[in-house]
């Protein structure tokens, strides 16, 4: 085996986006694309020389060839030790977890998330920092910037690792560890939940249905739900995970983990249902009958985490992104907790739990977690439900009943409209952004403006300044809806459309009915139909 250098020439478009770089996978398979993007990574965080990396993904196809050539880029770039999932497998908050725990610095993690998989479909990679968090903005930048100049990238020529086996073997002069991605993930699981009150619960006859959506928390879900509370086999549905995820969509949202929304829904639903995404850091969380949306699934955590051995003593602090329901907000006001608001993308709350200053956190986009990890964390979502329905001895349909009727119920819902043509995608953010100075004190409907800005976020632990985050129009009353352009696409514009208003009365509407002001009022004020042609949402969630 040999390092050698191999020269290059700089790749247009490696930017990476909300949470790393997605694209298609051919695009990925192209000569040099991938080596290039590592390579501007490696340079972008300083060098990876005498450095610990996590690597390891979720198992999409290209996973297995892509860890292989990030391997022979370490080694060559003379990095000392490269921990790897065996068969280059890791959740992403499971290497979140082995990057903080090993003390390593960073790790490089594969996935495009809850985008399918396939040679046809999404891939993607991103570093997390040392604290285990997607590398923030200045980081990403400086990658970006290394990908315009890179001329040339280092990479061991040889044999690729066999990552088949626990254990320790070496590329070049560099050590791999080859560890099984699941055990440390379980142990920390265990050290944050009442797992014999759980266990118990479950004995008793609380039937569990978790679809891991063949994709990669089927080992984690089962060596849980299965193997350590108890559960029949057979509680984890697609279990397997796939390098096509089956052909399935690993988004666990209504839309496409219809398998389980439609047994959820039926007679004889079991008494607790989730699914998670393709690289397992989100969750959806549904009862008999009763869908819980992101939202106030982060609001009950909060009311409710204590409930849990590992927040007996309550939480430091909450965090939601912007679009995410004020639910959160509500809990943090009646228990004197700080509430932060920060832009859409995990890496957002990073600088808030480092500083102690938050340690719940999510997204209404089916993640929520906390600071035993730095990223979202759907297994972890799923037990904490499990140990505060344990805990209360109520069932998901009455923990929501109790939480509105205490809180009041923020209605909520999000209106993607995708693939749309990126310029007319940008014509119609260009031109409501224009819009925005005028809008106050304008009706539409029996809704009147009350402010409307185009959303901009202060790190309040590093100062950092992140503009265009979302534009926000609040109605007198305190309805509002949000628009922001998906920044993890990867074919045309994904517009997003977050709708939402409380209601302390009436606690049982369907969610549509109870926003249709709201839907018409931004309809006339964005004007989809007129700029996009499209009527109606591709997904409603
Ligand atoms: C989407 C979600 C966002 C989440 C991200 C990564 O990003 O909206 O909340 O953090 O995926 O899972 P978007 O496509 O909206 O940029
Ligand atoms: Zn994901």
């Amino acid at each position: 085996m040999t390092k050698t250098t191999i020269a290059t020439a700089p790749i247009e478009g490696q930017k990476p986006g909300t949470s790393g770089l997605r694209k298609k996978t051919r695009v990925f398979m192209d000569e040099h694309y991938l080596e290039n993007f590592v390579q501007a990574m490696f340079d972008g965080i300083g060098g990876v020389e005498g450095k610990v990396l996590v690597v390891g993904g979720d198992g999409r196809f290209h996973n297995d060839v892509a860890t292989q050539t990030i391997l022979a880029m370490a080694a060559a770039n003379g990095a000392a030790r490269a921990i790897v999932g065996q068969n280059a497998l890791l959740s992403t908050p499971a290497a979140s977890n082995l990057i903080r725990t090993m003390q390593t610095d960073g790790g490089v993690i594969l996935s495009a998330s809850h985008n399918p998989g396939g040679i046809d479909e999404d891939f993607g990679i991103k570093f997390n920092m040392p604290n285990g968090g997607p590398a923030p903005e200045g980081v990403t930048n400086a990658i970006f910037e290394r990908t315009k100049t890179l001329d040339s990238y280092h990479i061991w020529q040889g044999d690729p690792v066999d990552l088949s086996q626990i254990g320790v073997t070496k590329l070049g002069d560099m050590q791999v560890n080859i560890v099984d991605p699941v055990a440390a993930y379980v142990d920390l699981m265990q050290s944050l939940f009442d797992f014999p009150a759980i266990r118990a619960m479950i004995a008793g006859g609380v039937d569990v249905r978790f679809d891991a959506m063949c994709a990669i928390t089927g080992p984690y879900g089962r060596a849980i739900l299965e193997d350590a509370l108890g559960a029949p086999a057979g509680t984890v549905t697609h279990g397997t995970p796939l390098p096509d995820f089956g052909g399935m969509h690993p988004d666990p949202n209504p839309t496409w983990a219809h398998e389980l929304m439609a047994e959820m829904m039926g007679d004889d639903a079991p008494g607790f249902g989730a699914a998670s995404d393709g690289d397992g850091d989100r969750n959806m969380i549904v009862g008999p009958n009763c869908y819980v949306s992101p939202s106030d699934s982060l609001a009950v955590i909060a009311a409710n985490a204590h409930l849990a051995p590992g927040y007996k003593d309550g939480l430091k602090g909450v965090a939601r992104s912007m679009p995410t329901s004020a639910a959160v907000d509500r809990v943090a006001e009646a228990m004197g907790l700080q509430c932060y608001e920060t832009p859409t993308g995990w890496k957002f709350f990073g600088n808030l739990m480092d500083d102690g200053r938050v340690s719940l956190c999510g997204e209404e986009s089916f993640g929520t977690g906390s600071d035993h990890v730095r990223e979202k964390d759907g297994v972890w979502a799923v037990l904490m439900w499990l140990n505060i329905m344990a805990a209360t001895g109520e069932s998901v349909p009455q923990i929501m009943a109790d939480h509105w009727a205490r809180f009041g119920r923020n209605y909520y819902s999000r209106h993607d409209f995708e693939a749309i043509e990126s310029e007319k995608a940008d014509v119609l953010m260009s031109a409501l952004r224009a819009s925005l100075a005028g809008l106050a004190g304008q009706s539409f409907g029996p809704l009147t403006v009350a402010a409307a800005d185009d959303y901009a976020y202060l790190d309040p632990v590093d100062g950092s300044r992140s503009e265009k985050q979302g534009v926000r129009v609040v109605f007198e009353g305190g309805a509002r809806f949000v628009v922001r352009l998906s920044g993890t696409g990867t074919s045309g514009a994904t517009l997003r459309l977050y709708l939402e208003k409380l209601d302390t009365e009436q606690l049982n509407l369907d969610p549509q009915a109870a926003l249709a002001d709201v839907i018409a009022a931004a309809e006339d004020v964005i004007g989809i139909k007129a700029h996009t042609g499209r009527t109606a949402p591709d997904v409603i969630t």
